[in-house]
């Protein structure tokens, strides 16, 4: 049997497999599930055990501990693949109440598999355990593997950075995969070629030194949550353009020839309608949607809090007010120095009535990944072989802020091999893994495995 034929043959076991390690609610972001972050962990472990990988092991670090596994036999003269992927999930619950099913009890439904973690990344983790899987059952595995699976990714990846600076000896490979994006849709497969980093910051705004009444004290005294909003206004033009003095400095203008491949990125209205339900696209004009979202920066305003929120009114005047914001940013912009700049300028234009203090978070670097690497080709042939398709080169908005240390402290060429899809909803309600995506992926993963056995 090759390899393909065991994915074909065993695919129907694999699903059941992975709703085993979906229904884990391994939320990194609350601390309650940090019971739930180890069963994933300890699950992953034994599973990678039971499918052959030589040495598996858990290692602790101050935050949520990081799987590693390896298989070194095909030699010293074979390539190493070290495969990242990230074992935490997002919170699953949603404003609007819109789960169809229980976030963390997995179904099939209309061929694709609902859990939180389905896509991001747990299903996408499991993708590339299984065709190493496949490759070692059918002895047909020409490569070294070593997997890295991390619990922190969704927070940050704040221990992940110094296990690599330590163990970049245990983790040295020829060329990183990393299956945490989407490709456009089953017949338009992608490669991502570009990331955007991130910093988070915080904003709160105090002025009284306690709650007070509105009605006593309204008109008088500064009210913080408006003083905040006034703050957070300014800090977009009309437009949309970020006022924040500095912050497009470093940004690297695209040339003509990128601005030319990446417009064969398929881009409609309608899908923006589908996918999300807005009535109009929003953003800088200028640039095209997926330039917006993969090489112009952002600010977000990801969640605000303050004053009255439950049932009823309550005639408040609140002492302070939070805003929870995030930039996205990209090639040269530098995350400590934007930090800075949104510090510098919170300050400036804070009314002498209340007090800002700005507190940074996490922040995570841009990358961009060459496309002409022997890799970078490889994983286009793997691409056409799963999916049957040419796949075409995009920058995607979202971040995995490893992927810098592996260029840098690693130094090998990070291959974004993603099998979501645009409609999977990771972080919202709904999340889904298509199970085409599933089985075309193994083929995919494996594919790229056998060809850069041949380099
Ligand atoms: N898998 C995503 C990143 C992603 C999503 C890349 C879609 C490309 C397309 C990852 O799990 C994620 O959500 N990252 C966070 C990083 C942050 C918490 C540091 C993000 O992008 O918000
Ligand atoms: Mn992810
Ligand atoms: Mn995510």
């Amino acid at each position: 049997m090759n390899p393909y034929e065991y994915i074909d043959a065993n695919c129907q076991d694999f699903v059941e497999e992975l709703k085993a390690l979906l229904r884990i609610p391994s939320i990194s972001t609350l601390s309650e599930h940090a019971g739930d972050i180890r069963r994933a962990a300890e699950w992953l472990r034994a599973h990678l055990k039971t499918i052959g990988m030589t040495r598996v092991e858990i290692f602790e670090t101050p935050g949520y501990p990081i799987v590693y596994a390896e298989w070194l036999q095909a030699g010293d003269d074979s390539p190493t693949v070290l495969i990242y992927g990230h074992y935490d999930v997002q919170p699953a619950d949603d404003a609007g109440n819109m789960w169809q099913s229980d976030p963390f009890e997995p179904v099939v439904r209309g061929g694709n598999l609902f859990a939180r973690g389905a896509t991001d990344d747990k299903g996408q983790v499991f993708t590339q355990i299984k065709a190493v899987q496949s490759l070692l059952e059918t002895g047909s595995l020409n490569v070294n593997i070593k997997f890295i699976i991390e619990g922190e990714e969704e927070i940050g990846s704040s221990s992940i950075y110094p296990f690599i600076d330590e163990h970049a000896d245990l983790l040295s490979a020829d060329v990183v995969v990393v299956s945490d994006t989407s490709i456009q849709s089953l017949d338009q497969p992608s490669i991502v070629y570009g990331l955007r980093g991130i910093t988070f910051l915080e904003i709160e705004v105090q002025g009284p030194a306690h709650d007070l009444h509105s009605g006593m004290y309204g008109g008088l005294v500064h009210n913080p949550a408006q003083a905040l909003v006034e703050i957070l206004a300014q800090m977009h033009d009309a437009e949309g353009h970020i006022t924040v003095p500095g912050f497009y400095d470093r940004v690297v203008a695209l040339d003509e020839a990128e601005r030319a491949e990446l417009t064969k990125t398929p881009f409609t209205l309608e899908r923006l309608k589908r996918e999300t339900g807005v009535s109009a696209p929003w953003g800088e004009p200028g640039y095209k949607p997926h330039e917006r979202i993969g090489v112009r920066p952002t600010l977000e305003i990801n969640g605000l809090v303050s004053g009255w929120t439950g049932e009823g009114g309550k005639t408040v005047l609140p002492a302070k007010a939070l805003a929870k914001i995030s930039c996205r940013l990209v090639p040269e912009q530098d995350p400590v120095e934007i930090d800075r700049l949104i510090t510098d300028y919170v300050n400036t234009i804070t009314p002498d009535t209340v007090t800002a203090e700005v507190r940074p978070m996490n922040r995570g670097g841009w990358a961009v990944m060459n496309l002409n690497s022997a890799y970078m080709q490889a994983a286009v042939r793997a691409y056409e072989f799963g999916f049957g398709a040419r796949p075409i080169f995009m920058r995607e908005g979202g971040s995995i802020p490893v992927v810098v240390s592996f260029q840098d402290v690693l130094k090998a060429p990070v291959i974004m091999l993603g099998f979501g899809l645009p409609d999977d909803n990771l972080h919202g309600p709904n999340e889904k893994y298509s199970l085409e995506c599933f089985e075309r992926g193994m083929k995919t993963a494996v594919k790229f495995c056998q060809e850069i056995a041949s380099l």
